[in-house]
């Protein structure tokens, strides 16, 4: 590989299992000579199979839930006296909504479902830069990075309240980027990706349709986990230095299309055969 990221100390959030795109950053992460703590829900420790990943890229792990305070500040100091220092790179990877799981109609949600999943997948990425900020946890030209989806800015319907949580996450990258940047010279963006199949993805009712209709509309195809991994990767190293306050389309080029002749074509079928049809 390129020793992007030699000499480099990060915390990544978020890997679950292999399918994760934490997962698949923590081993691009690995493969460019950084050195890392993993953490996840503890819940998330029992579920998934993350010691085959701290094993394999020589990290440790810590359990953190990323809506508690303490847990984070736990991490934090933990992660600088394991690393040996202040951190350079943060993946922000989690997301989470009670509604979608429990099959909640967006316009029919329980609110305290509503307010684990805010507190979950949005709140959490500024909970996790304020402690940085200020235990002044990162080194100068660090990056932070956290990841979002499109619904943020057009209608997914069965992306439910996940799309609100999305926007916020977006706008705390901007809000929070400002002041990072300001005093501390650290980047803050998010990596608006692709329908990605896993244990987050597949969760979203519709799912299939969804990753199928958006292979077909984007002129690159669907970006894979492993092209997220390597596209974070960048952003972690010092080849983008300048990149702060963004939300960046990771998708295929999905974002800027209108339609694409592979979908015009699904419809031109359906016609013809509603025409054959009404023919006999
Ligand atoms: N999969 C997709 O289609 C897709 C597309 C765009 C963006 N994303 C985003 O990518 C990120 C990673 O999701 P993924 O697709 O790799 O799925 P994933 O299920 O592998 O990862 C989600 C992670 O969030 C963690 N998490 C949940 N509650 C937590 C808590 N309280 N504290 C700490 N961690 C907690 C889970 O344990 C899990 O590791 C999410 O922000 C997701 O919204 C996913």
């Amino acid at each position: 590989m390129h020793n992007l990221l030699k000499g480099k100390r990060g915390i990544i959030f978020g890997a679950l299992d292999s399918k994760s795109i934490a997962w698949k950053v923590a081993e691009r992460a690995h493969e460019e000579g950084a050195t890392f703590v993993l953490t996840n829900a503890p819940v998330a420790l029992r579920l998934g199979t993350i010691s085959e990943l701290a094993e394999k890229t020589g990290s440790q792990v810590i359990p953190a839930d990323a809506t508690s305070m303490m847990d984070l500040e736990d991490l934090i100091d933990k992660s600088k006296e394991i690393l040996g220092g202040k951190i350079d790179f943060v993946l922000h990877s989690i997301g989470m909504s009670v509604n979608v799981r429990r099959g909640n109609h967006y316009t029919n949600q329980d609110y305290n479902f509503t307010k684990t999943g805010f507190d979950v997948s949005a709140l959490s990425f500024h909970r996790v830069m304020s402690m940085l900020y200020k235990k002044d946890a990162m080194n100068e030209w660090g990056s932070i990075v956290a990841l979002s989806y499109m619904a943020a800015q057009r209608v997914f319907p069965d992306y439910n309240d996940m799309a609100d949580n999305k926007a916020y996450l977006e706008s705390v990258a901007r809000s929070f980027g400002y002041f990072f940047g300001r005093d501390k010279k650290v980047r803050v963006n998010t990596i608006s990706q692709s329908p990605t199949p896993t244990t987050a993805g597949s969760g979203v009712k519709g799912f299939d349709g969804f990753i199928a209709y958006a292979e077909k509309m984007s002129p690159l195809g669907n970006a894979t986990a492993l092209e997220c991994a390597d596209y974070t990767i960048s952003l972690f190293s010092d080849l983008t230095k300048k990149v702060t306050l963004q939300n960046l389309y990771h998708d295929g080029g999905f974002s800027n299309m209108g339609v694409s002749t592979a979908i015009m074509e699904e419809f031109m079928k359906d016609n013809q055969s509603e025409e054959q049809v009404s023919k006999e």
